[in-house]
């Protein structure tokens, strides 16, 4: 197959780095004299046939700014086949060749079942901050988002040991721990709450007071960061505050970090993944392969069948988990 004409698209929660892969899919595709789109929106600018014809121009400066100048977005319409259809039809009528979609699981989803309508290859690359695709180590915008989560946290602990506080940081992540775990390791966290090992609201305060006490006991003065991933605490995070400060005596305070950690200029380790699964992304289209996700394993790019990058696919990392038990002072 000839490949004169790739359309790229950014969907689902935007990440840093996403630009930088733009970019990079851009330079890939015009190595080979190839002509690259972008369509607008996620896949509501597929819909609408809403796109932008990329030039020189339209790259400069991209590698180091976060956001997507795609814009994003998440496509209910996307749900049905009639849409899909419509979407397929869209691509075959401008002639495009091959489509790489620059997003997480649900944005992966639409690409799978679009790959089932329409006869050229459909690509994802894995952009999330969540890190909750399988069949990649990473996913790009994770590690700007832990570096901001560790600021984050870094900061908090200077006001926190002013007052002997405790603080209860909630990060992203929807329903995976990989922010929470990795960035309460990076900033000398006392305990970390993580959907993939909690079991219920009276176990994990149990296990909370516990870490507290013994950082207590040996170190008079202190303060404590427990960081805790969103949407898992029942009724809120403002009831494990009140828990704790009851049973402690001690103030605490919850801190939400929020939407910051999608924002930013992406570190190098993003820019670079982004880079090189942009790239072969571009490669995967003019193969002919269908279906794949560009996947990072052992610093190479991998293909992976979109199938195999679910969520629930990908586990935690264990030692991470027990070795961050161990990081607390006895004595
Ligand atoms: O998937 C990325 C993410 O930032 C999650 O961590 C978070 O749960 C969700 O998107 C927030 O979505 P929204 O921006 O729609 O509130």
């Amino acid at each position: 197959m000839s490949v004169k004409k790739i359309a790229v698209l950014t969907s689902g929660g935007d990440a840093p780095g996403m630009n930088a892969c733009i970019r990079a899919v851009y330079l890939a595709a015009r190595h080979e004299g190839i002509e690259v789109i972008g369509y607008q929106h996620g896949y509501n600018g597929l819909l609408k046939q809403d796109y932008v014809e990329f030039t020189h121009k339209d790259i400069r400066n991209l590698i180091q700014r976060g956001g997507t100048v795609l814009f994003s977005a998440r496509c209910e319409k996307f749900r049905k086949e009639e849409h899909r259809q419509k979407a397929a039809d869209h691509l075959s009528e401008l002639g495009v060749d091959g489509l790489i979609v620059i997003g997480g699981d649900g944005s992966f989803k639409g690409a799978e079942l679009l790959q089932q309508l329409w006869d050229k290859p459909v690509i994802g690359v894995p952009g999330t901050i969540d890190n909750d695709i399988a069949g990649t180590d990473y996913t790009i915008g994770y590690h700007t988002a832990i570096q901001t989560a560790v600021e984050s946290i870094d900061k908090v602990r200077d006001t926190a040991d002013a007052f002997e506080r405790v603080f209860i940081v909630e990060v992203m992540g929807r329903e995976a721990g990989f922010i929470a775990l990795n960035s309460a390791i990076a900033a000398g966290a006392d305990h970390v709450v993580l959907p993939e090992t909690f079991e219920s609201a009276g176990d994990e305060i149990v296990k909370i007071l516990d870490k507290l006490d013994q950082r207590r006991k040996n170190h008079a003065n202190s303060s404590h960061i427990v960081v805790i991933t969103e949407n898992l605490w029942p009724g809120g995070l403002d009831i494990l505050r009140d828990s704790l400060q009851t049973e402690t005596g001690l103030e605490t305070r919850v801190l939400t970090i929020g939407h910051v950690q999608r924002g930013g200029s992406p570190v190098w380790q993003d820019r670079i993944l982004a880079s090189k699964l942009g790239a072969y992304a571009v490669e995967m289209v003019v193969n002919d392969e269908r279906g794949l996700m560009a996947g990072i394993r052992h610093r190479y790019p991998e293909a992976v069948p979109l199938e195999n990058s679910r969520e629930d696919l990908k586990p935690l990392n264990h030692y991470s988990i027990s070795m961050l038990d161990k990081m607390t002072l006895l004595d």
